[in-house]
């Protein structure tokens, strides 16, 4: 957190509420406060959590992470609100018509995004829109783009920026996407929708680049991974690493300098993006700025909890984040320390 403000740079994970708030383990939120400046809700915003029913929404858990990032002077970087997944049974269930869904979607986020209106950073509006595969150049199925949008991509996308604009004017918009970060299909297929977005107008302010890198024995290159970012900020679009994680499947040196390389590879694509581009300069699309990397975030930063809530990646058995489970730095803690 120190060496990052030297960069004025975010540096954030995703948090869980449960080990936030707990007296047993005061050393969850300590190393927290300590070692970052922005948080992410790992769950706690996401629709099935926040507003279970048609008419009720549970702001407990996201109020008092919002509240503690205030209190710990931390930013803060909302997560999420339209994702096919984490959606609620009412809304499954009840068989409503194109109109009526987009309506429901609408209330959400201005809802949701309005009670947060000037105190999160930045908000994941859309999250994921593309299909799994990063070799399809197509959006992924979900009620909202299927049954709510029919398909029109175009549509999809302005709808739900423009709503989340007019709740929260000031926070940074952004769309949330994992495997775009190397050259693909999927990658292209996502920068066309964007490039397309911002030039009809669209508040689209950044793209989350997840980064969850599963493979063992091969590793992104600083130079491809940069020019995902170049193109976006190009363009006058922002890019954050948002999701961090590198999965491993043992802990021997070998993996751990590997896990480690991967982490700076990242950090040192983003420190490059903010180098070369400036954000005070117009942008190829007329009316906006260069765009810059705004942030490095992990999701989670302690194998005790592992990342991805047990429920992902290819090994899963929790050696993907920085530090190891009682709380000590890994060598990509120690590698990304000294890189900044
Ligand atoms: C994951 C959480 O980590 C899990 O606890 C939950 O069960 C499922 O969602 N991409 C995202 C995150 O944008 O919201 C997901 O979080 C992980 C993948």
């Amino acid at each position: 957190r120190a060496l990052a403000s030297k960069h004025d740079l975010h540096v954030g994970t995703a948090v869980a509420v449960n080990q936030l708030f707990s007296d047993y383990e005061p050393i969850y939120a300590k190393t927290l406060a300590h070692s970052f400046n922005m948080i992410t809700p790992e769950n706690a915003m996401k629709f099935q959590f926040i507003h279970p029913e048609p008419d009720v929404y549970t702001f407990c858990e996201a109020d008092g992470l919002v509240k503690w990032a205030e209190d710990n002077s931390m930013d803060f970087h909302a997560h999420t609100l339209v994702w096919d997944e984490a959606i609620p049974w009412w809304v499954f269930e009840g068989k409503y018509s194109a109109s009526k869904l987009k309506s429901i979607l609408k209330d959400h986020i201005t809802t949701v995004a309005g009670r947060y209106r000037g105190r999160v950073q930045e908000w994941d509006v859309l999250n994921e829109p593309m299909h799994d595969d990063t070799d399809k150049k197509i959006p992924r199925h979900s009620i909202w783009y299927d049954n709510a949008f029919d398909k029109d991509i175009d549509a999809y996308f302005s709808n739900v920026f423009n709503w989340a604009k007019a709740a929260d004017p000031k926070a940074l918009l952004g769309v949330n996407e994992f495997g775009v970060e190397t050259s693909c299909p999927k990658a292209d297929a996502l920068f066309d929708i964007v490039k397309k977005q911002i030039e009809k107008g669209t508040p689209i302010d950044f793209i989350g680049l997840q980064n969850h890198w599963a493979s063992e024995d091969s590793l992104p290159s600083v130079k491809e991974l940069l020019s995902q970012m170049t193109r976006y900020n190009e363009i006058g679009v922002h890019v954050r690493i948002s999701e961090l994680d590198k999965d491993i499947s043992k802990t021997d040196k070998k993996s751990l300098d590997l896990q480690a390389q991967f982490f700076v590879n990242v950090l040192q694509a983003c420190l490059a993006a903010r180098d070369q581009t400036d954000v005070t300069k117009p942008s190829k699309t007329k009316g906006r700025m260069q765009g810059t990397c705004i942030g490095y975030s992990t999701w989670g930063f302690t194998d005790k909890y592992g990342s991805l809530g047990g429920g992902y990646g290819v090994n899963n058995i929790g050696h993907g984040l920085l530090m190891d489970q009682n709380y000590n730095p890994k060598p990509g803690y120690n590698s990304v320390v000294s890189y900044l």
